[in-house]
């Protein structure tokens, strides 16, 4: 790991410097972004992970859901992100439908990868992805599985819903979490899951677990930016906090959510789920 040239600032975060801070018991800050201006803005605030999420969908083309974004979209979106980006890793979300194969999910993670310098990929599911993921991960492509609520699957799942709060669910998504760590993920989101769950998934794996409406006992914390600038699409989901409206502009407020963060402030009892 090299340190930027004619900068002071931490070196560029690596898949290894994320497994590193899991063992050293040291947060992971992540957040979305879309563009150069903004990403540019969270690379400054050391923000270790940038994630061009499917979100994109919602909060800057305006659809109901995640699942008009194409791949498109996602190359287009990200090879912006990657140009502000000296100390962030950048994962890049597939988008609905670009994984349904293993030739496909190379395909199109290969052009993340190649077009836009994604250093990971993130894509739904659980045992039903482990043969992608474990394809991905034997040509060089490092992967972030998301588990709990998968917005793709918002019609399947009829809402924006917690996942995994009966046992047998919970049991199934803390198995399908070791399957997927076996199959050689390499990070993995839980989204929407009650805080015990939470917990207890990050506890049993040894690669870090994000949590965005998760734990503040998982290895770090993800959310939309635009949600923590109080620019939501409608309602401000529970599990997220508006940092602008107490700091004054986007770049405090960027670094009161990292501090907050680091420090296990955020998430606060009110933005998890039992
Ligand atoms: O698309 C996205 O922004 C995401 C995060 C909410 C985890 O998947």
């Amino acid at each position: 790991m090299s340190a930027r040239p004619g900068s002071s600032k931490q070196s560029k975060i690596t898949v290894r410097s994320l497994h590193e801070k899991k063992q050293a018991g040291e947060k992971i800050v992540c957040l979305t972004a879309y563009d150069a201006s903004f990403a540019r803005v969270l690379d400054q605030a050391d923000v270790d992970v940038v994630l061009v999420g499917d979100s994109l969908g919602m909060v800057v083309q305006g659809h109901e859901t995640t699942l008009p974004v194409t791949v498109e979209d996602m190359l287009y979106h990200s090879q912006m992100v990657a140009k502000s980006l000296s100390h962030s890793l950048m994962i890049v979300d597939m988008p609905f439908l670009s994984y349904t194969s293993v030739e496909a999910a190379l395909e199109n993670a290969g052009l993340f990868m190649k077009e836009a310098g994604a250093q990971m990929v993130k894509l739904e599911g659980g045992a039903d992805q482990a043969d992608i993921v474990s394809a991905l991960v034997q040509h060089g492509i490092p992967v972030c599985a998301h588990l709990g609520l998968q917005p793709q699957k918002v019609h399947k799942l009829g809402g924006y819903r917690v996942q995994g709060r009966e046992a047998s669910a919970a049991e199934a998504m803390l198995e399908e979490a070791q399957i997927l760590e076996q199959a050689g993920a390499d990070l993995i989101v839980l989204e929407c899951v009650p805080s015990e769950l939470a917990e207890k998934i990050t506890k049993a794996l040894s690669i870090p677990v994000i949590g965005i409406g998760a734990s503040a006992a998982c290895d770090g914390q993800i959310l939309v930016l635009y949600d923590i600038l109080g620019l939501s699409m409608g309602r401000v989901p529970k599990f997220s906090h508006n940092f602008l409206s107490e700091t004054g502009s986007i770049q405090a407020a960027v670094s009161a959510y990292v501090a907050a963060v680091k420090s296990g402030e955020f998430p606060g009892a009110d933005h998890v789920f039992s």
